[in-house]
């Protein structure tokens, strides 16, 4: 994929990637506290693969979230990078699980009566796009406190 880099203000892509899952967030009693400050500095990046990242991110984040929990996404600028936080109290994720969640199909619960519907897909093509911006990608997380992902992006001024 070629990536069509842009100036991208952080601001203006939270709020549009927040539309998508405002009202799943609200269906579900959860606190949803974003905050990203005015005066960031925009970041030169492909908008459609930044908005794939944070609504995939952010739909995992509600799936995975119970009723009456909390979503935390922050945006900060470190060292020449654009830094996405997003964090859940919900289910969070095993261990053993934690190194194999970026491979295609890969889901924390596969067993049918448990699972959340997906195709364990999302979290694959986050990795790709963010790979190809030369960016990060971590997973932190416990089980039944939450999750932290964290994407640093290179902020590619100047
Ligand atoms: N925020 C999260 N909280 C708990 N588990 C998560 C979270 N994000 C991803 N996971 C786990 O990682 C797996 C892979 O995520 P993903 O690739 O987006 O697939 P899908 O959402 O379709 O299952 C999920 O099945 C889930 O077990
Ligand atoms: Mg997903």
């Amino acid at each position: 994929m070629k990536l069509n880099k842009e100036e991208i203000s952080a601001e203006e892509i939270v709020k549009d990637c927040s539309r998508f899952i405002i009202k799943a967030v609200s269906t579900k009693d959860i606190r949803y506290v974003v905050d990203v400050s005015a005066h960031l500095p925009s970041l030169h990046a492909d908008k459609r693969a930044i908005k794939q990242i944070l609504i995939n991110l952010l739909s995992n984040a509600v799936k995975y979230t119970p009723k009456g929990g909390q979503i935390d996404l922050s945006a900060t600028v470190s060292k020449g990078h654009h830094v996405f936080e997003i964090r859940d109290n919900g289910t969070g994720i095993p261990k053993e699980k934690l190194p194999h969640l970026t491979e295609a199909f890969v889901r924390g619960e596969t067993d049918p009566h448990k699972a959340q519907e997906g195709t364990g897909l999302g979290l694959a093509i986050v990795k790709s796009l963010v790979d190809l911006h030369d960016g990060e990608l971590t997973i932190e997380s416990e089980v039944d406190k939450g999750t932290v992902v964290t994407v640093s992006l290179p902020s590619d001024i100047g």
